[in-house]
């Protein structure tokens, strides 16, 4: 008889976002759903920028075509997006990056939740506390979680980071022995920002050690303040340490699209084993490669009409962020986040838990957040609001939220 990967059943409830989901299903069943406002996932709501559009129809006609026609994407990603990725995002900024330390893919989720697989069981994993939940339950999937504690709400073998308002949601180096790092900034998701000088210490750290860093520069695209780091190779030693995810999601409105690409250079080695190459290995025996399409796609978002509307899109939800963040501010509430990036981050009122706020703010106003508890166990008492919304939506929102009474 088949066995199952019973590392699964220790994985706990289910996804985040699928259960706040099943939540708004049931309360839209029995209330009229056309007052939700939805500022829970952080999805876009703007529609794809032209350049965008344009570099779409232009390779759907391609593909309808003999002479255009392409099979099989190359596993890695294209030259064309792969070099401009690394012209724009890297050489631009003065990093070492080459086009051939870049791997394309359909996300950055699917990269942070595959890449653990390229690094043995037996490494401790260590990540913040809050975290996107995609870091952990890959890891625990994989088995390397040791035994829940129902009282503290964490696995043995994790090295949690605590990060609180004490420490400007920037957690202090580890004291255990962690091997793999996960670090997220701007961050998903309390929306503080790293400096270079508090980066540089978990480079530092990281080459002392051995440990790798995996950096999830999804949001890097909201940094609106001086000295906040766009890329971890901004950080002298981060080529020998760290493998960074990026997203087309936040910063171009690819959710449904779905592109992204992971940075794996050349002289980020383990046991004399280049990492690129493990990564390389697993990309070609497990993908087939990101659509020509959507590809050509990622292309026009390098583009200079395509920078110029991607970043309007950008200032727009930042508006939105401002908006919240600074009505919310305003009416009382202890805020965070929202200055580097589309998140929001809460302390829940009346000593609420973030449950307990979410299921008042449902009820109450028909707002949909995320619970701050849902990323881990220093996320109890905040809440999350996302600026990914419709601007009348971020205003009515803050209005209804200033006349409950939680
Ligand atoms: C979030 O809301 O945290 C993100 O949208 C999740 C994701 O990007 O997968």
């Amino acid at each position: 008889m088949a066995d199952i990967n019973r590392n699964y059943l220790d994985l706990q409830g289910s996804y985040l976002f699928s259960a706040i989901a099943k939540k708004v299903r049931e309360y839209s069943e029995t209330h009229d759903s056309r007052r939700i406002i939805r500022l829970g996932i952080g999805d876009v709501t703007l529609p794809l920028c032209h350049a965008v559009t344009e570099a779409l129809h232009k390779a759907v006609d391609e593909m309808g075509n003999a002479a255009t026609f392409r099979g099989y994407a190359p596993d890695l990603g294209y030259d064309f997006l792969r070099n401009a990725i690394a012209e724009n995002d890297f050489k631009a900024r003065g990093c070492d990056i080459s086009a051939d330390e870049i791997f394309v893919s359909d996300g950055a989720k699917s990269d942070s939740g595959n890449i653990q697989e390229i690094f043995g069981p037996d490494n401790i994993v260590a990540v913040c506390d809050p975290v996107y939940p995609v870091y952990v339950d890959s890891n625990i999937m994989a088995g390397r979680h040791g035994k829940y504690n129902d009282a503290t709400g964490t696995f043995s073998r994790f090295v949690y980071l605590p990060c609180d308002a004490g420490n400007g949601f920037c957690p202090d180096l580890p004291k255990e022995k962690a091997d793999i790092i996960y670090l997220c900034y701007p961050n998903n998701p309390t929306g503080a920002a790293i400096t270079k000088a508090e980066l540089k210490k978990w480079v530092d750290y990281a080459n002392s050690t051995g440990a790798v860093i995996i950096y999830d520069a999804a949001y890097e695209a909201y940094i609106t303040e001086e000295g906040i780091p766009h890329t971890i190779y901004e950080i002298e030693g981060a080529r020998e340490c760290a493998i960074e995810l990026h997203s087309f999601s936040k910063n171009a409105g690819f959710t449904g699209l779905r592109l992204g690409y992971t940075v794996v250079p050349k002289d980020l080695k383990r046991g004399g084993t280049e990492l690129r190459s493990l990564w390389a290995r697993r990309h070609g025996t497990k993908y087939n490669g990101a659509p020509y399409i959507v590809q050509r796609a990622g292309e026009a978002v390098y583009s200079p009409e395509g920078k110029r509307q991607v970043a309007e899109q950008v200032a727009f939800y930042l508006n939105n962020a401002k908006y919240i963040r600074g009505n919310l501010e305003a009416a009382g509430f202890t805020v965070y986040g929202g200055v580097n990036s589309p998140y929001i981050w809460l302390k829940t009122p009346g000593n609420l838990s973030s449950w307990e706020f979410f299921d008042e703010l449902l009820s109450k106003a028909q707002i949909v957040g995320t619970p701050g508890s849902g990323f881990g166990a220093h996320g109890e008492g905040y809440f999350r609001l996302t600026a990914f919304g419709k601007y009348e939506d971020a205003v009515e929102a803050v209005s209804r939220i200033k006349e409950t009474a939680f």
